[in-house]
């Protein structure tokens, strides 16, 4: 083992969130500008330490914490490279904001997993990294349909089913989204879970939500293939519709929303698992996007990006 890193970077789904969970397809963007890098110092003293913004301090203390999942994904690394004893210093640098909708956790375990691999000199697959995300993304989130872990670790947007290979796919080259934190924490395992038991309860109904979503995602594809703006924010307001149905979005994500369709957003709905965390806007042009973002800051979102089209991110 040598000292290395790996790297990963934020994800946002376009649309397709919690339907995907339910065999739906999702479309998702890699964020190329907000990264997380995870570096592995070799420690001579065989001490194994953490230092992290989610948390700091022995490996083998984090199992009560936040960070048990990724502690967890990181024993089991050391045992398939029979390195149990190694010692090093795990230094997880991001400039996600955890729990927002953005992928932090299937992020960090993307970065982990490359770190490991490239300190073993051992060429690494995106399947197998997609099994060893999976394991701590099932920790962490209970039921994950594996779209964050996918997209965190991608370099293309791309179409996303539980079942079916992963396929890149091509975005316009006009166009932005903002992307706008409510500075509430999201609550992935909550999000999902509420769905479930809304589901148990009332399967017709819900299995009708789930539909509509998947309706849209298809609709949402053939517009970013004519490269139809005003159709694509179309489909994502109808996204909004049913998922503020399945309960997952709330007040905070509803007034953001209302904010950037007042300010000429062609369409806009919460981002990932909603009850918190992120929401985005569609604009037909970089200018909107400004004038989006602004009207949002000014509404009281907790921070704004903006993805070009034309950039791909980066
Ligand atoms: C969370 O970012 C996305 C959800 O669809 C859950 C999942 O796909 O695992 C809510």
């Amino acid at each position: 083992m040598h000292s290395a890193s790996g790297s990963s970077c934020a994800k946002i789904i376009l649309i397709g969130e919690h339907a995907v969970v339910y065999g739906q397809p999702a479309i998702a963007l890699p964020v190329k500008a907000i990264k997380l890098t995870a570096t592995i110092i070799v420690n001579p003293r065989k001490q194994q330490m953490i230092d992290s913004k989610f948390y700091q301090g022995p490996l083998q203390a984090a199992a009560a914490t936040d960070f048990a999942g990724i502690a967890d994904l990181i024993a089991a690394l050391l045992a398939y490279f029979h390195a149990e004893q190694a010692g090093f210093t795990l230094r997880i640098v991001s400039a996600l904001p955890p729990e927002r909708g953005m992928g932090s956790s299937a992020a960090t375990a993307t970065a982990v997993v490359r770190a490991f691999y490239a300190a073993f000199d051992t060429a690494l697959t995106q399947r197998t990294l997609l099994q060893w995300t999976a394991r701590s993304e099932k920790a962490i989130h209970g039921n994950p349909s594996g779209l964050d872990a996918a997209t965190t670790s991608a370099d293309t947007p791309l179409w996303f089913t539980k079942t079916t290979p992963i396929v890149p796919i091509v975005f316009p080259t006009n166009g932005s989204l903002v992307i706008a934190d409510t500075g509430i924490m999201g609550q992935t395992k909550e999000a999902v879970q509420a769905v479930a038991t809304r589901r148990a309860q009332d399967p017709a109904t819900v299995d009708a939500q789930i539909k509509a979503i998947g309706q849209a995602v298809a609709l949402a594809k053939a517009a970013l293939l004519a490269d139809d703006l005003p159709a694509l924010g179309a489909q994502l307001t109808k996204a909004q519709v049913q998922l503020r149905a399945l309960g997952v979005s709330n007040a905070q994500l509803d007034h953001l929303i209302q904010a950037a369709m007042a300010a000429g957003a062609l369409g806009a709905k919460l981002t990932g698992s909603g009850l918190g965390g992120c929401m985005i806007a569609l604009a037909d042009s970089a200018a909107q996007a400004q004038q989006i973002r602004l009207a949002l800051q000014a509404a009281g979102a907790a921070a704004t990006w903006q993805y070009d089209f034309s950039t791909g991110g980066h």
